[in-house]
């Protein structure tokens, strides 16, 4: 296990020994837009998994054949879907067949007891290649105090080492003494109520704009701690450009969509894991935008 400054630190090692053994890269469409950034820094060609196909049946064959490697963010961010235990064991049994790496970005799981079972005893159990990307920066999100760990297959057969030995020496005692602390206090309980807190976050924002025919809830069943609006009338990006002049910061969700930006025009994404009141104050805000008038 590598513990690195940041999940982003740990991609970018993963990135750079992935290239040194193949070129092509199948990535879940949509996921969080720094991971395909740092894929294709590094000059890897992404071909786009979608997340229905994904959760369904077996990957076609003729995709594993031409890529090296399956990254696969769950749950995911923004839509929040978890890969369940038996869609892993498929997973793993399909990619040590064809000899394809499959990677894992766990950052969200935190939120979601039903991403916390033992993802790696499966993955062990099934000979695949495997790399995971933990990471504390999402639970805890406060003054960049973060570790991502990038934990591999001893198999994994890259030189995730080497390269890690190139970037950094390791993070800070101070970090890692703070991150023990929190960690001790999400076992005590604090883990509950931090489910229960962005429980109650999402659910204002879904209160709040329940009865907007303009709006719709896409992630009925996330537990991310984030949120998508579904907006019909307006892009994405016009109601943040809109939410500006009220002071209010949401995410639209082009960036996501790496593969098809445009798929992403008609989201808007909420961060859930901030002080009620300035949610409150957001959605008021996304209320008066998305009100038709
Ligand atoms: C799924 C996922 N992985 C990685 C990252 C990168 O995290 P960091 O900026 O802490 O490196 C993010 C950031 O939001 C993320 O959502």
């Amino acid at each position: 296990m590598l513990s690195c400054y940041s999940s982003s630190v740990a991609m970018e090692i993963l990135s750079r020994a992935l290239a040194s053994v193949t070129d092509s890269v199948a990535l879940v469409h949509p996921t969080f837009d720094n991971i395909a950034d740092l894929l294709r820094g590094n000059r890897l060609g992404l071909v786009p998994l979608e997340e229905d196909p994904l959760h369904a049946d077996d990957l076609p064959a003729e995709l594993l054949e031409s890529v090296g490697c399956v990254f696969v963010t769950t749950p995911n961010n923004p839509t929040g879907r978890v890969v369940s235990a038996e869609r892993l064991r498929r997973l793993a049994g399909q990619c040590a067949r064809h000899g394809v790496i499959l990677a894992l970005d766990t950052s969200f799981r935190g939120f979601d007891t039903r991403a916390q079972y033992d993802h790696y005893e499966i993955l062990d159990a099934s000979d695949v290649r495997w790399v995971v990307i933990e990471d504390t920066g999402k639970l805890w999100p406060t003054l960049d105090l973060k570790v991502g760990m990038l934990v591999h297959s001893e198999n994994l057969g890259l030189p995730v080492e080497k390269i890690y030995s190139d970037i950094l020496l390791g993070v800070s005692p101070l970090i890692l003494g703070m991150v023990r602390r929190f960690s001790e206090d999400a076992a005590a309980g604090g883990l509950t109520e931090l489910h229960e807190f962005i429980a109650a976050q999402r659910s204002v924002v879904r209160a709040g704009l329940a009865d907007l025919s303009t709006t719709g809830v896409p992630d009925p069943d996330s537990r991310a701690s984030v949120e998508r609006v579904l907006i019909r009338h307006l892009t994405g990006t016009e109601v943040w450009e809109a939410l500006r002049e009220h002071h209010v910061y949401a995410l639209p969700c082009r960036a996501f969509y790496w593969a098809d930006p445009a798929r992403g025009d008609r989201t808007l994404r909420l961060a859930l894991a901030r002080a009620s009141a300035p949610l409150a104050q957001c959605v008021r805000a996304l209320r008066h935008v998305l009100t038709p008038r």
